[in-house]
């Protein structure tokens, strides 16, 4: 059945809702996990929508799946080299598996990868970063072959743009290469450390995860391991701005604040009223939203993924801002949607919003284009007066475990499906 949200908005929300398990730390680990022939066990994998395509490549390239009530384990004795295009067409994701698949096998098919609709994300950087591990590849009108027949060799890789996934796959494929493998201008968001942390458990050599420089000794196989996921840094920062939007008390459960540092300063900034105590934030009632300009950054800035949620925020708040999207092309053309509900947003190129605010939001029929995007919508259907109807909910059920049923648990009017 085709399924949609409808959310009646402008209710103050009440109660506690709790952090899934990390998207971004579980989509690589599952890759990761191809890496050894022994079990790994994953805890806390969130229910979603990309962790489910994650898992059905990996079963395609012939590793078995259980899960129960411990965690999911992966065992990957044999490993065929051809990805599927039907899946990878729908996660971008899937390019990660490129490295354990080489580091193991020698070989690998890629398609092009598919996944969100942010603009041009072209996959040069992967490849340049192959090549320097001695890999070979021959393009064709469906994707590239990867061939590494004598094995992978330790290089130093320069990342000419600092790439997240670029940063983990070549991880992956360094720790079973020969010699060692400096990676600089390396991605340093907090999934990385994760991985890093799971693989040096395996038994890998890796230093430096987590800054701009990693150093990974390659070693002949590694072992499996048992690791709980990261909490979700995004799903925590849009809860905390649902808070601010909604200007309501909620508690946030299970979070990891470290891994948000920048983003709590810009929340104060905003005037938004919280407190962090340990694992948990609070947001509190405010005496109004201020406007203030972003710029979207590599880890440690203000992140890509929260610059929807945050968006929708500055509707709401008082003044002018300037939302500045630096990582990816095609990120703000959901704000015509946001404009469709009354926003005053003036679009100044694809990388550059204006905000008036505060404007009144009024319910509308809305498209969700990509995960980060959706979720924003969401935010801006709690808010507005009326009824919003959400398409395109797959996009939203990518990266959000069970989002109706956590907002509902806060008092939220929101249903799959019109409401009876
Ligand atoms: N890029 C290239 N060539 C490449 C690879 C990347 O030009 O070969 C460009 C991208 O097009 C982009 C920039 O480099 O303009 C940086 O993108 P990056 O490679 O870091 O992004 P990613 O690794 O594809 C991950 C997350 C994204 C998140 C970005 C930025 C995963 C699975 N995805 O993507 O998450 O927005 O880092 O932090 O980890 C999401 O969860 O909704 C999502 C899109």
């Amino acid at each position: 059945m085709h399924e949609q949200i409808y959310i009646v908005g402008g209710k103050e929300l009440t109660g506690t809702i709790e952090v899934q398990g990390a998207k971004n730390a579980g989509l690589k680990m599952l890759a990761a996990a191809l890496l050894s022939e022994e079990p790994c066990t994953i805890t806390n994998l969130p229910k979603i929508e990309d962790i489910e395509r994650m898992k059905e490549l990996v079963v395609s390239l012939g590793a078995k799946i259980t899960t129960s009530p411990q965690g999911t384990t992966i065992v990957a004795k044999q490993l065929q080299t051809t990805l599927e295009p039907t899946i990878t067409g729908k996660l971008r994701a899937s390019a990660i598996l490129a490295g354990p698949l080489l580091a193991r096998t020698g070989e690998v098919f890629l398609p092009y990868p598919g996944g969100c609709n942010l603009g041009e994300r072209p996959i040069d950087i992967f490849l340049s970063a192959f090549r320097a591990l001695g890999v070979a590849e021959e393009e064709s009108e469906k994707g590239f072959r990867l061939t590494a027949p004598h094995g992978l060799v330790g290089a130093t890789i320069l990342l000419s743009r600092v790439s997240v996934t670029v940063t983990e796959t070549a991880m992956m494929a360094a720790t079973l290469a020969k010699g060692t493998t400096t990676i600089k201008n390396a991605a340093m968001e907090p999934e990385i450390p994760a991985l890093a942390d799971y693989l040096n458990r395996c038994g890998a050599k890796i230093t430096g995860a987590g800054t701009s420089t990693i150093s990974i000794v390659g070693v002949e196989r590694i072992a499996g391991a048992e690791i709980t996921l990261i909490p979700d840094r995004l799903d925590t920062g849009t809860f905390a701005l649902l808070g601010a939007i909604t200007n309501s008390e909620i508690t946030i459960a299970n979070a990891e604040p470290n891994h948000l540092e920048i983003f709590w300063q810009q929340l104060e900034r905003i005037g938004a009223n919280f407190t962090i105590e340990g694992n948990t934030i609070r947001t509190h009632h405010h005496n109004g939203l201020i406007a203030q300009n972003i710029t979207t950054h590599e880890y440690p800035g203000f992140p890509t993924d929260l610059q929807a949620p945050y968006t929708v925020a500055m509707t709401q708040a008082s003044g002018m801002s300037l939302i500045h999207e630096t990582i990816f092309s095609g990120r703000l053309f959901y704000t015509d949607q946001l404009r469709s509900m009354g926003a005053n947003i003036i679009m100044c190129d694809p990388y550059r919003v204006i905000v008036n605010g505060p404007t009144k939001l009024r319910g509308r029929f809305l498209t969700s284009p990509d995960i980060r995007a959706g979720i924003a919508l969401i935010l801006a259907g709690l808010v507005a007066e009326g009824e919003t109807r959400i398409d395109n909910i797959y996009q939203i059920d990518r990266g959000y475990e069970d989002i109706v049923g956590r907002l509902k648990k806060l008092g939220a009017d929101i249903s799959r499906n019109r409401p009876a």
